[in-house]
This record gives C-alpha cells, sequence and structure tokens, in this order.
C-alpha cells in the first residue's frame, strides 16, 4: 500500500518534470517579451504577441529571414538570432522595425544586411570562423547612433579607411578573432568615445604609430594574440584612461623606454606568451621601471640563451647586453678573435653555454676561458660583486 502511493507520487513528480515537447515559443511570452532559446525553430513565429519589444531566438535553425518574418512585431526594440545557421537576410526584412535598437544576427552572414533601421545602437555579427570579409567605407556610414558594435569571430582580413567615420557615438568596438593583417592608420580617430576595443585573435604583425590617436577615453584595449613583434614608442600616447590593455601572446622581443609612461590609470597589463630578448634592447626599458610595474613580472625571458628562462625583473640591468652571441656560429665566430676584448665578456656567459659542439669548436679558447675564469674567481669570489666593478677588473687581468 505504502509503495504503491509512493509509485503514484513519483509518476505526478515526473510528470511535472516532464518532457518540454508541448512548449512552443508563444507559451514562454509575455506581453512584453518571447524568449525562445533552443526550440529547433526554423522560422520566427507567427503567433507571438505583437507587443513584444524583446525577442531571442537564439540556438535555433532559422537560415533565411524575409520582411513577412518580423513585420508584425513593430514594437520591437531587441533581437537576438545569434546562434542559428541563418545566411540570408532578404532586403526588407527590418523596414517595419522602427524602434529597433540593438540587433544580434549570426552566424553564417556573408555580408552586412542591408538596410538595418537606423536607430541601432547596439550590432552584433557574430560568426563562427566563416563570414563576413571585409568592411566597406559605406558600410555602416547611415548607423550613427550605433553604440556597440561588433564583429566577432568573422573573417574580416581587410577595413576600407573611413569604414568607422560616422560612428562617432560608438563606446564599444570589437574585431575579436578576424583575419586582419594591417589596418589603416587613421581609422579610429575619430572614435573620440570609444571605451573598449578589441583588435584581439587576428594576424596583425604590426601597428601604424598613430594608431590609437584621439582614444582619449578608451579604457580597454586587447592587442592579445595577434603576431606583433615590436610597437612604436609612443604607440600609447594619449591614452590617459586606459586602465585594460593586452599585449599577451604576441612576438614581442622587446618593449622601447617609458612605453607605458603616461599610462597612469592602468591597472591590468598583460604581456605574457611574448619571446622577449633579454638583451641590451630591453636595458632603456628596465631602466624606466619603477617598483610600481609589477607587470613586468609577466616577462620572461626566451633569450638569449643565457638568460632563457629567468624573469626580466631578477635579471641585471648590466646583464642585458647584446655582445653574447645567440647562435653557434656566431659563438665560433667570436672565440676565434681572442685578442678581442668582447671575447672575455663572452667567456663569462660561456659558463652558461651548453652546446656541446660548439665547444669542440673553440676549445682553445674554452681552455684560456676557464684559466681566466679561475683567476675571476680568485679576484672576485663574491658573486654580488662580480657585475660592475670586478668584471672591469677582470678583463683588465685577463687581456
Ligand atoms: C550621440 O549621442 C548623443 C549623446 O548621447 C545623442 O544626443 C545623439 O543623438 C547621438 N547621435 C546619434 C546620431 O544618435
Amino acid at each position: 500500500m505504502k509503495v504503491k502511493r509512493l509509485l503514484v507520487l513519483l509518476l505526478i513528480v515526473l510528470k511535472d518534470a516532464g518532457p518540454t515537447t508541448a512548449q512552443t515559443c508563444s507559451s514562454s511570452c509575455s506581453a512584453t517579451e518571447c524568449s525562445c532559446w533552443d526550440m529547433g525553430l526554423t522560422s520566427v513565429p507567427q503567433d507571438l504577441p505583437t507587443t513584444i519589444t524583446r525577442l531571442d531566438l537564439r540556438s535555433n535553425a532559422i537560415t533565411t529571414l524575409s520582411q513577412s518574418d518580423l513585420s508584425r512585431y513593430r514594437n520591437l526594440q531587441f533581437l537576438r538570432i545569434t546562434y542559428n545557421p541563418l545566411s540570408i537576410v532578404n532586403d526588407g526584412t527590418f523596414d517595419n522595425l522602427i524602434s529597433l535598437t540593438e540587433l544580434r544576427l549570426g552566424n553564417r552572414l556573408s555580408s552586412i544586411p542591408s538596410n538595418m533601421p537606423i536607430t541601432l545602437t547596439t550590432l552584433l555579427l557574430l560568426g563562427n570562423g566563416n563570414g563576413i570579409t571585409s568592411l566597406g567605407h559605406s558600410d555602416l556610414s547611415r548607423y550613427r547612433s550605433l553604440e556597440i558594435l561588433s564583429f566577432m569571430s568573422q573573417q574580416i582580413f581587410t577595413i576600407e579607411s573611413g569604414t568607422f567615420h560616422h560612428l562617432t557615438n560608438l563606446t564599444s568596438l570589437s574585431l575579436f578573432n578576424n583575419r586582419l593583417s594591417s589596418i589603416p592608420a587613421e581609422i579610429f580617430e575619430p572614435l573620440g568615445k570609444l571605451e573598449v576595443l578589441s583588435l584581439a585573435y587576428n594576424n596583425l604583425a604590426s601597428l601604424p604609430a598613430d594608431i590609437f590617436q584621439g582614444l582619449g577615453n578608451l579604457k580597454r584595449l586587447f592587442l592579445g594574440q595577434n603576431r606583433l613583434s615590436s610597437l612604436p614608442a609612443d604607440i600609447f600616447e594619449g591614452l590617459v584612461n586606459l586602465d585594460d590593455l593586452s599585449l599577451g601572446g604576441n612576438l614581442i622581443t622587446s618593449l622601447p623606454a617609458g612605453i607605458f609612461e603616461r599610462l597612469g590609470n592602468l591597472v591590468s597589463l598583460t604581456l605574457e606568451g611574448n619571446p622577449w630578448q633579454c638583451d641590451c634592447n630591453m636595458r632603456p626599458f628596465k631602466q624606466t621601471l619603477t617598483e610600481y610595474h609589477d607587470f613586468a613580472y609577466d616577462i620572461e625571458c626566451a633569450g638569449p640563451a643565457n638568460l632563457a628562462g629567468q624573469r626580466f625583473l631578477d635579471v641585471d640591468s648590466e646583464d642585458l647586453i647584446c655582445e653574447i652571441p645567440a647562435s653557434t656560429t656566431k659563438h665560433a665566430a667570436s672565440c676565434s678573435s681572442v685578442s678581442d676584448r668582447i671575447f672575455w665578456k663572452n667567456c663569462i656567459a660561456i659558463k652558461f653555454w651548453k652546446k656541446a659542439n660548439c665547444r669542440k669548436m673553440c676549445k682553445k679558447c674554452l681552455k684560456q676561458c676557464s684559466k681566466c675564469s679561475k683567476k675571476f674567481r680568485k679576484v672576485c669570489p663574491d658573486q654580488g660583486t662580480r657585475q660592475n666593478t670586478c668584471l672591469q677588473e677582470f678583463r683588465e687581468t685577463c687581456s
């Protein structure tokens, strides 16, 4: 008897929590909003309240939009059709949507839909690795109310200069995860209100020196995961409000002196994942660092060989030198000019040098070096004082 009652109870519970097959988009609606994610919809339902201002159709199977799909929902302010295999947006689709301010579409569009409402303040065209390949200077010129604009994960590799020229109210621009290898010099200059700019995950190998000129309100700048190998010394000049800058995952080997000097509001700076060369090119930068620059902890030396793996902050300025040959052939070359004073400097570095074949190449050189090195240790027993005055003394003793 007890068991039977329990089973009945269980059945009721199961029925209540049961399959949602009966749920439709319209049953999820209030008078102002429909949230219809993940319902397998292949078109925009036509039985929704015409009073709705928000319609969320993310994660469905809609491939095409036409005028008849949306014309009855003329109060819409917010429309999201992301994570749909949407590839065709026909002319006239948005004709009746005179109040639309936020439009999020994706993810198989190969061009920017034409005739979107000029009332838009937010436009997100989310790709999934295929999609829009270029932005032309007239593609966006009508949408002057835009404040947030994102072309995430498209395939954009060219942007014509002037593309953002009229978007002076823009506060956030994302070109995250595209194929940009270069950017026109003055493209962002009119965007005086811009606060967030993402160029991360592109193929940028260099940036024009004045690319960020005019962006005095910029707070967050993402340049990570590109192919940048160097940065102009004054590239961040004028970004007085910047508080978050990421440069991680690039090919940067050294930084110009004082490059972060005027960024008085910087709170977060990401530098890791670059092949830093802790040589003479980094010395001026090191000398401008103060104890407040704790971001420099991120910098791990990838080279030269004798400093690989060391933290840049732990390396003395005097050890940031360029004479230490990077390759074995250079080692051999410098070993051959025994009389050269540089040779002795190299000898000191050679204690870190492990390449056996290179060792063989200048055995004689090493013999002298080790003789000299012994002497050096005698003259300068204290590791801590070896670097400066003692090094000088040692050179004179040995050469
Ligand atoms: C730009 O923003 C200002 C201030 O919010 C607003 O008054 C103006 O109408 C906006 N411009 C456009 C074209 O929407």
